[in-house]
């Protein structure tokens, strides 16, 4: 009976046109000649049980770049189908359910329910190509009316004493027709302390002078009126509070200091110590490295010598304390006279300390020969 009903059904599509004919097929057995790019995790979304969720077609950013306006002058039709497990097919999404709304490269799903969890393919196609993509839907239940627990959409860090606005994730992306919202804002789940140096303006939250208190989780819940229904969706941002870019971003050098010796035991292993004040700078590479009479431990790559990764010691608000250490195995008395050097490097400048060496005989080993 199916396989009859489907014959037809492309039997009639055929006359207005092979391209409709072939999508058609594509709804029965998978198209072989359709290029696959698999599933792209970047692109997957995650939505709370009941809210508002849009898919973005990844065929218009990675791994191919389309764009919208191109597709039509090359008669490509963006489709969108969903990946059935029970049967391993993939359905049309079934636009006329009131829920689905395609719009340019996003399937808006208003709202989206743990039923639609799962994967989603947008093909691009037309008479000679195809190429399709899939993306996952993952619906998740909230935790609490503010979201809080949420996975943060953004990462912001915001200087102590500056002013900032923040504005609500993916807020302008509601381009609905006549569509009116509202923006309910929280920060650790409290809606009421947005006075003094936090204003609600519009749409947005001002934070007018930052402080350390005001760091923290912050969500904002859109809603809007659509058919005579609320929507909404959730979004959270993640503040983090850093000390101000003023004054001299210099990495300093806490150890070596300037007259601190550094007592080894000839003979055995000694641990070099640096410590490195890293004043917070925004996403950049920091360096901490040692020298030996100014090599490097890689240039001179004696074995006696190695430094691994510098370590975490403590934070700040996004000033760190980085420990690099330097192993000398077997220490000489040639050591001594060598200039062990401690240099840390950002964007603002260098700095460079000693570490005077003073040698001390190992007793216990020397008591051992004595008892010999
Ligand atoms: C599509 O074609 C129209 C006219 O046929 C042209 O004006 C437009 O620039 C083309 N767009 C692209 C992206 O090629
Ligand atoms: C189909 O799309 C491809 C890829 O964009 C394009 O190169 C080709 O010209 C299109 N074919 C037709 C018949 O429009
Ligand atoms: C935010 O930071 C956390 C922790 O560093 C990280 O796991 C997460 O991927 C970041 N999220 C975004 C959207 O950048
Ligand atoms: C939407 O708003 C425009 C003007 O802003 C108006 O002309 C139009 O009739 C409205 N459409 C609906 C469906 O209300
Ligand atoms: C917020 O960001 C900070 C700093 O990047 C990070 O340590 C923390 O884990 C993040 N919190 C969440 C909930 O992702
Ligand atoms: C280098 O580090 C020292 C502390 O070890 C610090 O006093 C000095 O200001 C730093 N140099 C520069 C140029 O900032
Ligand atoms: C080692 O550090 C001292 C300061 O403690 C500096 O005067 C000297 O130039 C540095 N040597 C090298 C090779 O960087
Ligand atoms: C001294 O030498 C002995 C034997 O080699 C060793 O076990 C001990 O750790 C050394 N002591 C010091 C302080 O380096």
């Amino acid at each position: 009976m199916m396989p009859l009903v489907v014959t037809l059904f492309c039997l009639c599509v055929l006359k207005m046109g092979g391209f409709s004919a072939s999508v058609t097929q594509a709804t029965v057995q998978s198209d072989v000649l359709c290029h696959d790019w698999g599933v792209w995790s970047e692109a997957s979304v995650r939505v709370y049980d009941g809210e508002v969720s849009w898919i973005y077609c990844p065929l218009f950013s990675h791994p191919t770049l389309y764009s919208y306006s191109q597709t039509h002058n090359s008669s490509l039709s963006l489709l969108w189908y969903r990946h059935t497990h029970t049967h391993d097919l993939e359905q049309p999404i079934n636009l006329k359910l009131h829920t689905l709304h395609k719009d340019r490269e996003y399937l808006w799903i208003q709202p989206a329910t743990a039923q639609d969890a799962g994967l989603y393919i947008c093909m691009l196609r037309n008479i000679s190509s195809c190429v399709k993509i899939g993306v996952e839907l993952e619906v998740v239940q909230r935790d609490g009316e503010c979201g809080a627990g949420a996975r943060p959409h953004l990462n912001l860090t915001i200087p102590l004493q500056s002013e900032h606005t923040l504005s609500c994730p993916d807020l302008n992306t509601l381009t609905l027709p006549n569509s009116t919202h509202s923006v309910t804002w929280y920060h650790l789940c409290r809606s009421d302390l947005f006075r003094g140096d936090r204003e609600l303006k519009g749409d947005d939250l001002v934070i007018y002078r930052m402080s350390v208190v005001y760091a923290g989780l912050y969500t904002c819940v859109v809603s809007y009126q659509m058919n005579g229904r609320t929507l909404q969706f959730t979004r959270a941002i993640n503040v983090t509070a850093v000390v101000p870019d003023i004054g001299s971003k210099v990495p300093s050098i806490l150890n070596p200091a300037s007259d601190q010796i550094y007592t080894v035991t000839l003979g055995d292993q000694a641990t070099l110590s640096c410590r490195v004040h890293l004043p917070h700078l925004y996403s950049e590479k920091q360096e901490i490295w040692w020298t030996i009479d100014s090599k490097t431990v890689e240039q001179l790559a004696d074995p006696r010598f190695s430094s691994p990764e510098a370590t975490l010691d403590s934070y700040y608000y996004g000033d760190e304390i980085r420990e690099r250490v330097l192993h000398v195995m077997d220490v000489s008395s040639d050591d001594l006279q060598r200039e062990f050097n401690c240099s840390a490097r950002n964007s603002r400048g260098f700095n460079t300390s000693r570490a005077v060496l003073k040698g001390q005989r190992n007793y216990t080993l020397e008591m051992g020969f004595m008892a010999l």
